[in-house]
């Protein structure tokens, strides 16, 4: 018997209505980047970005690090949760998305809080690694060019310390990680690394079948 609900556009809306609160800079955020058309689709589900919130708060996280920036809404979700003190660091390639991510954490007063990095995100995991960032990141979040997924995730496992988070975005595909046709790279990447972390010594998971599916890996 089946343990899962299917669930709908008219329940997911409901369970946003109920359960997601938005910061006004955070709703403005998704309205805004909405209107930008299809690339709108790389931003993460507000219900998604409530629950890293509420991960963050539960885990008392002061560090915070993503891959995959855009517009700037998972971090500001991140760093609405941190106490004035928390500190995060959000990476992205393009300059251009960076730009319009500062504006909104300058307006939800979270800028000072958020440190930008603009470089291809290997890149700037080295030289955080090399200024001190090993095992220093309570809570880290993936969600750039999956070809390049399984290179984040080994590095993550360096800058997270030992009962931290890393959370994994996009590892549902859209329902493609089980189509065995889709032999893109992308999809390639994905299956590859949802296979390696199901027998990955080094974390304990569960894989939530959640917006696009997140992988939920806790350093051990
Ligand atoms: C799915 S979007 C991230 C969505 C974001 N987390 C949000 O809440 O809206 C993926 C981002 O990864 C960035 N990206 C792609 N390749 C990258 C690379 N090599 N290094 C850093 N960022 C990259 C893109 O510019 C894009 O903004």
């Amino acid at each position: 018997m089946t343990k899962h609900l299917p669930l709908t556009d008219a329940l997911i809306e409901y369970a946003i209505d109920v359960g997601v609160r938005e910061h006004a800079v955070q709703l403005k955020c998704r309205a805004e980047t909405a209107a930008m058309g299809g690339v709108s689709i790389m931003q993460i589900a507000p219900e998604q970005g409530a629950f890293m919130g509420m991960i963050a708060r539960l885990m008392g996280a002061k560090r915070y690090i993503e891959v995959g920036t855009f517009t700037g809404y998972s971090a500001l979700s991140v760093a609405l949760a941190m106490p004035d003190d928390g500190r995060v660091d959000a990476l992205d390639i393009s300059e251009e998305y960076m730009v319009v991510a500062r504006r909104y954490w300058k307006e939800a007063g979270q800028a000072q809080k958020i440190t930008g990095h603009v470089a291809p995100a290997l890149s700037t995991m080295e030289r955080l690694l090399k200024e001190g960032g090993a095992n220093a990141y309570d809570f880290a979040f993936i969600d750039a060019d999956k070809p390049s997924y399984d290179a984040y995730y080994e590095m993550m496992l360096k800058l997270v310390r030992p009962g931290g988070l890393i959370a994994i975005d996009n590892v549902l595909w859209f329902g493609r990680i089980i189509d065995p046709a889709d032999t893109s790279e992308g999809t390639m990447a994905l299956k590859a690394l949802n296979a390696k972390i199901k027998g990955d010594a080094r974390v304990d998971t569960v894989l939530l079948p959640f917006a696009d599916g997140i992988f939920m890996c806790r350093k051990r």
